[in-house]
């Protein structure tokens, strides 16, 4: 869906990622892996950050929520229980003439695919496109020596089912009582058809999910609970309130597991427009019933006080960290004009928690002790944040290149700085600079940055 207000900046931003080594292309020096994306220096610690803060909100700020790591392979019966075995497909369609595949619902094919009208959209011949056939989306790979069907496992396409097979486990160690949930971040791995637009959709991706065990007659209040409550994050990043909102899905687009369904959906611009970034999922006691009943175990919740047994009902939590990351860095980036300068400048317009460096650091020329002083700062900051201590070419060019990638604050040792003891601190968003006393920098930095 094309956007009505925001910019569409994906060329600029995925230029500026390489450039300035948050984001690099897989394998590039073998002409690259078809949608598979490395995090270089700057990129792995803006989405370490972005994770930092989901499992702050989610786990370490709450007594309801434990926290799991689960291993990526897993039992291949869990995914014929969960569902994906048989029901984890995408209609596929391809070209006999240009050998490009598409899924079979591509808006820009023309006509019934496997009928003689029906035309390519990549090479524009008529006929040559095959019927649709399913598709299954997980990756197969085997465990141990032989390669037979026996040895096959799957690379878990969500990190939602090593939650539910562990409910029991998590729930008695910890003692928790329902309502509670189970957290977790971790790879998830789809062969999507039609992977695409950076790190928006890929086939190696981060999921932070969060299942919510609860009573079924409470469901719905959960439910909207979470709806609040995960949009609330959002806005805390520093997305903009205009370019969030909730889509609900109908019934044609419903998971084979909800009863209901809300994406949080940002605004990315140019042709990409809204998209959701995370789901909510009333899945009801799917899940657990199926495991129960393909693994033979019980896994019924008993309710103590009330002296019964039931299996809880299930809000979903469900978020890409690359994707939100995408989201982060396209709400953030600008071009604007300096008063009283020629050149304009780019800036990163991160919230401060994300961004990949706190603190850049100059001293203004390499003379004068100005150096070794801002060395020491530097040393010093280091203990409590990020920082990048910089010495070369001019002052507004190290200005620049910190906008550049969303500092939010640039230290300048200065003439004054080796006598008095102080310091400048730029605002990356105001411009403004304040004098500051070096010994008082680390408490400076950490009320700004807790702001
Ligand atoms: N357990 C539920 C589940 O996996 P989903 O809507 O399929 O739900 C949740 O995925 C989130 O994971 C999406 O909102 C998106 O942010 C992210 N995601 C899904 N597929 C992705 C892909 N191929 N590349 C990047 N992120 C993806």
């Amino acid at each position: 869906m094309a956007s009505q207000t925001a910019p569409d900046v994906m060329e600029k931003l995925v230029s500026l990622c390489k450039r300035r080594g948050f984001i690099f292309q897989s394998s590039e020096i073998y002409g690259g892996a078809g949608s598979v994306w490395d995090y270089g220096p700057l990129g792995v610690e803006l989405k370490k950050n972005l994770k930092d803060r989901w499992w702050h909100a989610m786990v370490r700020k709450r007594s309801d929520i434990q926290g799991l790591d689960a291993a990526i392979l897993m039992h291949p019966r869990v995914w014929e229980a969960s569902g994906h075995v048989g029901g984890f497909v995408d209609p596929l369609v391809d070209c006999r003439n240009c050998k490009k595949r598409f899924r079979a619902d591509d808006a820009k094919i023309k006509g019934t695919p496997g009928t003689p009208d029906a035309q390519c959209p990549a090479c524009g011949m008529k006929g040559t496109l095959s019927e649709a056939r399913q598709f299954n989306l997980m990756f197969k790979t085997f465990m141990g020596p032989l390669e037979d069907s026996a040895a096959v496992v799957y690379l878990r396409p969500e990190t939602a089912q090593g939650i539910y097979v562990n409910f029991l486990n998590v729930q008695q160690s910890t003692r928790q009582k329902v309502p509670f949930g189970i957290a977790q971040i971790g790879k998830a791995f789809r062969n999507e058809i039609t992977p695409g637009n950076f790190i928006f959709r890929t086939r190696e991706f981060e999921q932070m999910e969060m299942q919510f065990f609860v009573e079924p007659e409470s469901a719905m209040q959960w439910f909207e609970y979470w709806k609040g409550e995960r949009m609330a994050w959002h806005r805390s990043l520093g997305l903009d309130e205009g370019r969030l909102r909730f889509h609900q899905h109908t019934d044609k687009e419903l998971a084979h597991y909800a009863k209901a369904a809300f994406d949080v959906q940002f605004d990315f611009g140019g042709t990409l427009g809204f998209q959701e970034i995370e789901g909510v999922h009333h899945r009801g006691n799917f899940d657990l019933t199926q495991h129960q009943e393909f693994s033979g175990k019980k896994l019924e919740y008993f309710d103590q006080p009330n002296n019964k047994r039931f299996l809880p009902f299930v809000i979903e939590t469900s978020v890409g960290a690359d994707r939100t990351t995408l989201a982060v860095l396209m709400n953030a980036y600008r071009e604007e004009s300096v008063e009283g300068e020629t050149e304009g400048r780019t800036v990163l317009a991160l919230h401060p928690s994300l961004a990949p460096i706190k603190a850049g650091i100059f001293p203004l020329v390499k003379k004068d002790g100005m150096p070794e002083m801002a060395k020491k700062i530097a040393a010093d900051l280091r203990e409590s944040v990020t920082v990048f201590y910089d010495d070369s070419g001019a002052i507004g060019r190290r200005y620049r290149r910190q906008d550049e990638i969303g500092t939010p604050f640039c230290i300048t040792v200065d003439g004054e700085s080796t006598t008095a003891g102080s310091v400048t601190v730029r605002d990356r968003d105001t411009l403004q600079q304040e004098r500051v006393d070096a010994g008082k920098l680390r408490e400076y930095l950490a009320t700004k940055l807790s702001a």
